[in-house]
């Protein structure tokens, strides 16, 4: 974990309003040269904030920086155990390390993440302040057999709090995938400290993409959306961290108890390939079906030759057929 230094903060306090502040003006406030300026402002850019400088006017962040604040989620969802920082490895990596002194609902997000985690060891692109970064944990005394659904439960809760912040119409591709009209606008990465007959231990990473700076936008390599198109007005951050926590904190101790079975209706209705033609790629293999759903574990139902197939693991993916 670390931190902008104590100049690079006062500049991102500084132009978190979105005007324009010149040279002049920021290198007073930072006490250094006109060229220092510069390579701060280069420094702030480099973590993958957009910022730009017309001449004449000075330098301007292309939008309003809200920075996340630790406070104001804990208001608004009740809950002491939330860190919020500002840089760090992987916010799934900073509970995993923690294990075993977390409690229920510990919750870790940062405004940057120096190596986020994707699925299949892929990269997830983290610029500073621009989306979501949050994983919370949660144990399973019961033992690893619960966990075969979890990723579904977590989309599910996951599309609840967008709606309850007013964004609509987002869906799930199985297993772990949020999705707007063809277009990835969130990723679930689950990772587990886990031994065959003890608890649990679950680390929930979720990444949402809220607002993509435009050079970010050239490193990634498919179909993405993010909810600054999908609103008229700002998200918030801090909103939405508290009312995801909120959501996770009802939703798991029901799925504990009773499993996936009640979730499956709110399932169909979310998912996007469902009653569609569909191929799932198991390492190099293609296997072309119907989706018609899920099971109560968890495993993705899909129609071959007339028959249900039953799919399940980590290392599937799944795509419409063309
Ligand atoms: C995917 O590949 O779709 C899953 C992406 C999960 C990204 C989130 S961001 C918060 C948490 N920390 C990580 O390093 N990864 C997850």
């Amino acid at each position: 974990m670390s931190e902008l230094n104590e100049q690079g903060n006062a500049l991102l306090r500084l132009l978190a309003d979105g005007e324009f502040h010149s040279g002049e003006k920021i290198g007073q406030l930072l006490g250094v040269s006109r060229t220092s300026v510069n390579n701060y402002i280069k420094g702030l850019q480099g973590i993958g904030l957009d910022i730009y400088k017309v001449p004449g006017r000075g330098y301007c962040s292309a939008s309003k920086i809200e920075l996340l604040d630790k406070d104001k989620i804990r208001q608004l969802c009740g809950d002491k155990n939330i860190q919020v920082e500002q840089i760090v490895e992987s916010t799934n990596q900073i509970l995993l390390d923690k294990i075993p002194d977390l409690v229920n609902g510990q919750t870790c997000i940062a405004e940057y993440q120096l190596a986020g985690r994707g699925r299949r060891g892929r990269t997830w692109i983290s610029p500073f302040a621009s989306h979501l970064y949050f994983s919370f944990y949660w144990r399973f005394d019961s033992g690893i057999d619960k966990v075969s659904g979890l990723s579904l439960l977590v989309g599910i809760a996951t599309v609840n709090a967008l709606e309850k912040i007013g964004i609509q119409g987002v869906s799930l591709k199985w297993p772990n995938d949020l999705y707007y009209q063809g277009k990835k606008l969130a990723g679930i990465l689950i990772e587990l400290n886990a031994q065959a007959t003890a608890a649990c231990h679950c680390v929930i990473g979720i990444g949402i993409n809220v607002k993509m700076p435009a050079e970010q936008a050239k490193l990634i390599d498919q179909p993405w959306i993010d909810l600054h198109s999908l609103t008229a007005g700002d998200v918030d951050r801090n909103l939405l961290s508290a009312t995801l926590i909120t959501e996770l904190q009802s939703l798991l101790p029901d799925y504990e108890k009773n499993g996936l079975a009640p979730y499956l209706p709110r399932w169909f209705e979310l998912d996007c390939f469902l009653d569609k033609q569909v191929n799932l790629l198991i390492a190099d293999k293609v296997t072309t079906g119907i989706c018609r759903g899920i099971n109560e574990q968890g495993a993705l139902l899909l129609e071959i030759a007339g028959q249900i197939k039953e799919f399940v693991g980590g290392e599937i993916s799944l795509r419409l057929a063309k």
